[in-house]
């Protein structure tokens, strides 16, 4: 029987993402499978706090082992941010091209458009949690390029490529993400220790 994971979230590009990565030795649950529909507090000022906060709320109250996602765009001419209020970085509205446009717009006049994803994965199963990171840098481009993907994809070229991830479309991004990345990190471990 395949084993079972939720993975805390509502965002049907992550969950696209993590199926194909982890492929099919799991069963994955999204929020909405197991009937949660309300907002869980992501109320930490670190990507890997928020990341525990979603896990563990659902390990705490529907029993089930689970892992999550926190990610931050983390620009270097920005001091790192947006970093953990990636999603919020333009207001309560999570408007990913109005997050896309702050960004370029704090940019102007700056030489520096370096920047990297940053993922943090935690796993929440009895008596468990584990925390794995999964980073990919690059750098911003003064425009949006591209239609794949989500959020800040349009305006993100991993180094070594030429194209922004919503240029690239996912597969390829999924081979070399943040996301990716930590997803595999998590994968080497369920294999080892079988832990569900
Ligand atoms: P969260 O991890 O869902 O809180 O995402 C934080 C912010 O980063 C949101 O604005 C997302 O749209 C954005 N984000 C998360 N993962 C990615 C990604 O893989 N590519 C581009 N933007 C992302």
């Amino acid at each position: 029987m395949k084993k079972q994971l939720v993975f805390a979230t509502n965002n049907n590009h992550k969950l696209e993402e993590v199926r194909e990565i982890l492929g099919d030795a799991f069963r994955i649950l999204s929020l909405k499978d197991i009937g949660c529909t309300e907002e869980i507090p992501e109320t930490a000022d670190t990507l890997e706090g928020n990341a525990l906060l979603k896990a563990r709320y659902v390990k705490t109250n529907y029993r089930l082992d689970c892992f999550s996602d926190d990610t931050g765009l983390e620009v270097t001419a920005l001091n790192n941010a947006p970093g953990v209020y990636s999603a919020r970085y333009a207001g309560e509205a999570k408007d990913s091209k109005a997050n896309r446009q702050k960004v370029l717009r704090e940019l102007e006049g700056k030489k520096d458009y370096s920047a990297r994803f940053r993922t943090v994965i935690a796993l929440v199963t009895d008596g468990q949690e584990r925390l794995f990171e999964g980073i990919v840098n690059g750098c911003l481009v003064r425009e949006e390029r591209g239609t794949a993907g989500f959020g800040y994809d349009p305006i993100f070229v991993p180094e070594g490529f030429g194209e922004t991830f919503a240029e690239m479309g996912t597969v390829l991004k999924n081979t070399i993400s943040h996301r990716a990345n930590a997803i595999n990190k998590l994968k080497l471990f369920l294999d080892e220790n079988d832990p569900v």
